[in-house]
């Protein structure tokens, strides 16, 4: 089997890179970016056992989404992420509810740090998100506190009490702890990053 681990420590590295270089934001960001980057993953953070890899439906979109993030100004991150992503074990998470008919097809993640991911770091989780065209990610909220990091695709982001809004490739978005949030795709997949800190024990729960 590859060795995984020179690419998912460059991919950890962009990232952090990536975060740190963000400019023009208000105190609740840098703080909450302060506390994710105080648990970040060291290089040596223990290796998780491998899951076998899972596509899902949504994973249908990824090849797309992939190849509009090389193209987009998080192309780092995403060359970084190419090398890794075979590995991955998607899954849709939430529970089945005949009020969401194909939502379960549409939305996917996979764990790459905690979780069922790649390395086991303790106090932080890094995933991807990725989303069909045309879907709405209902409205959410979770304990831990969130930032993502959007790779390809511009959905409508809706976080707390802001107003609807598109979030573009290149976008980094926090959301505080137990801040409901949601999003809708149009006519492009959302593949972003997201990484959780705080209590990442506690699930992520649609709120209607
Ligand atoms: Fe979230």
């Amino acid at each position: 089997m590859t060795d995984l681990t020179p690419s998912i420590v460059r991919f950890l590295a962009t990232l952090r890179r990536r975060i740190e270089a963000e400019p023009g934001h208000g105190p609740d960001f840098l703080r909450e970016r302060d506390a994710l980057l105080s648990v970040w993953p060291s290089d040596d953070a223990r290796r998780g056992t491998p899951a076998t890899p899972v596509r899902l439906p949504a994973c249908a979109h990824f090849p797309g989404a992939l190849a509009a993030a090389l193209d987009g100004p998080e192309r780092e991150i995403a060359a970084a992420l190419a090398a890794i992503e075979p590995a991955l074990a998607w899954v849709y998470g939430y529970p089945a509810d005949p009020r969401r008919p194909g939502l379960a097809d549409a939305i996917a993640f996979s764990d790459i740090v905690g979780g069922r991911g790649l390395l086991r770091a303790g106090a932080i989780g890094i995933g991807l998100t990725l989303i069909a065209p045309e879907t709405a990610y209902p409205s959410l909220a979770h304990p831990a506190v969130e930032f993502y990091l959007v790779l390809s695709g511009t959905a409508l982001w809706t976080a707390g009490a802001a107003p609807e809004a598109p979030r573009p490739p290149g976008s980094l978005i926090l959301h505080p702890e137990s801040l409901p949030h949601a999003m809708t795709t149009g006519s492009e997949p959302l593949l972003a990053v997201f990484t959780w800190h705080g209590d990442i024990a506690s699930p992520s729960v649609y709120l209607d």
